[in-house]
């Protein structure tokens, strides 16, 4: 049987690792060929070697979403690699808890120069390419707290927020190409993001503390979040542009 993403080419930010490497990893195996990019260069090139010793064509490349430059370097490289760029994961993100009076200017600067600005790079560094393929998918990942605020993480809510808006916008702006442009709000999601987040003598206890708060009674896991890109990043979700994908155990349902 083909895979969902038979013939289909991708990049993906943030990927050597948390729901970016279980992408790569679903992706391949629904036959798409890609380039994964992330800044921790040893464990994106080894989720790379890993995935294309299972025979998927994969490349790993150095990206830092917020640098302009490396953006259109990496789009053109996977065009001449691979012929074609059919969708982007806009994946690569951080976080950071601190409130509005904790945050320091240079703080804010980072946080909004690689969660939004990195977006807005991507989509606009993969666009030209998705229209030389005659179309293509952007899936744009924001958060729960791109809708819902909460008392912390000023900046990180902020760009997920942006985030939101910055795909409703590009989907209608570029409908009439093809090219479609949904969001992704995941909720609390174990990663090595949200374990870092959390004081180290205090992990074990994270995950029960999260999956009391959430009506499904978990936490999610990086493929929840993978299946739901997958269906965005595939031409089953041809009808869906500028909507934004909830997978978040019930949390924003209360
Ligand atoms: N984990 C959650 O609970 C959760 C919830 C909502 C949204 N998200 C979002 O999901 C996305 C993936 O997060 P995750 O949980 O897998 O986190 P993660 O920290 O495990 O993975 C994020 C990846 O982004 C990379 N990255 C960071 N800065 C970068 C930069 N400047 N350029 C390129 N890559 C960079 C990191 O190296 C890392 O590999 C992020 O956008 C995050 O904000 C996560």
């Amino acid at each position: 049987m083909a895979g969902r993403l038979e013939g289909k080419v991708g990049l993906i930010t943030g990927a050597a690792r948390g729901q970016g490497a279980a992408e790569a990893e679903l992706f391949a195996r629904e036959g798409a060929r890609l380039l994964i990019t992330d800044i921790l260069e040893e464990p994106l090139a080894k989720l790379a070697e890993e995935i294309s010793s299972g025979g998927h064509e994969i490349v790993a490349r150095r990206l830092d979403v917020q640098e302009e430059e490396p953006w259109s370097e990496a789009a053109s490289f996977a065009e001449k690699r691979f012929g074609r760029i059919d969708f982007l994961i806009n994946n690569a993100g951080i976080a950071d808890p601190a409130g509005i009076e904790d945050t320091t200017r240079e703080r804010w600067d980072q946080i909004i120069a690689i969660n939004q600005t990195g977006v807005w790079l991507g989509m606009r560094a993969v666009l030209p390419a998705m229209r030389r393929a005659g179309g293509g998918s952007i899936v744009n990942i924001s958060s729960i707290f791109g809708i819902i605020g909460s008392g912390t993480s000023a900046a990180y809510h902020g760009t997920k927020g942006a985030v939101r808006l910055l795909t409703k916008t590009a989907a209608v702006e570029y409908a009439s190409e093809s090219i479609r442009v949904n969001s992704i709000h995941p909720g609390y999601i174990d990663t090595p993001m949200a374990r870092e987040a959390v004081p180290e003598d205090m992990r074990d206890q994270f995950a029960p503390l999260i999956a009391a708060t959430v009506p499904l009674g978990r936490m999610g896991v990086s493929q929840d979040i993978a299946y739901g890109a997958l269906y965005l990043a595939s031409d089953e979700s041809a009808y869906m542009t500028g909507s934004e994908l909830v997978i978040d155990g019930g949390v924003t349902a209360r």
